[in-house]
């Protein structure tokens, strides 16, 4: 990954005039990290280094922009992505059942990922069909009325299938 100058300041356009070489390089941190997480699926400790250094921004200014976005991760994620919502009509009707089995399914707690990285389990806010509650989504695909142990063993199922 080589980001040059020349890379900074096409980026930054016009606004690039009134701003200094260091506000230049910040600016563009977010959509170099984006790319890195593009590429690699997360932002592994190596590429942040290279960015680094690419920037000549310290690890730590790099880390605090990352951090500060929750659409940034920095651990290898899951083939599957599950996410379980607690929204509060996903919650009345029993999310966190739904989470809690899940979690003993797979022997993992919300936000981490299964060691052979198959999987990855999250919690979300409401992701927009309250109607389906409770709800959870396998890769942005919704599975919605997981309500009955039947459909509890059929999303844990569905979640194990390659
Ligand atoms: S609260 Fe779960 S989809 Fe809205």
């Amino acid at each position: 990954m080589q980001i040059e100058k020349m890379q900074v300041d096409e980026q930054i356009g016009e606004i690039g005039r009134i701003l200094t070489d260091q506000e230049k390089k910040k600016g563009i941190v977010i959509h170099a990290l984006q790319q890195i997480q593009a590429d690699i699926g997360y932002l592994p400790e190596d590429a942040v280094r290279e960015l680094s250094r690419h920037l000549n921004l310290s690890m730590s200014e790099i880390y605090s922009v990352a951090s500060f976005y929750k659409m940034f991760y920095f651990n290898p994620r899951g083939k599957k992505i599950v996410k379980v919502c607690l929204g509060t009509a996903c919650y009345v009707r029993g999310s966190k059942k739904v989470l809690d089995s899940l979690e003993n399914a797979f022997d993992i707690k919300s936000g981490e990922t299964t060691e052979d990285l198959a999987m990855t389990l999250e919690t979300v806010g409401c992701v927009g069909c309250c109607g389906l509650a409770p709800v959870t989504t396998i890769n942005d695909e919704v599975a919605g009325e997981i309500i009955g142990s039947r459909k509890l063993e059929g999303l844990i199922r569905s979640v194990r299938e390659d």
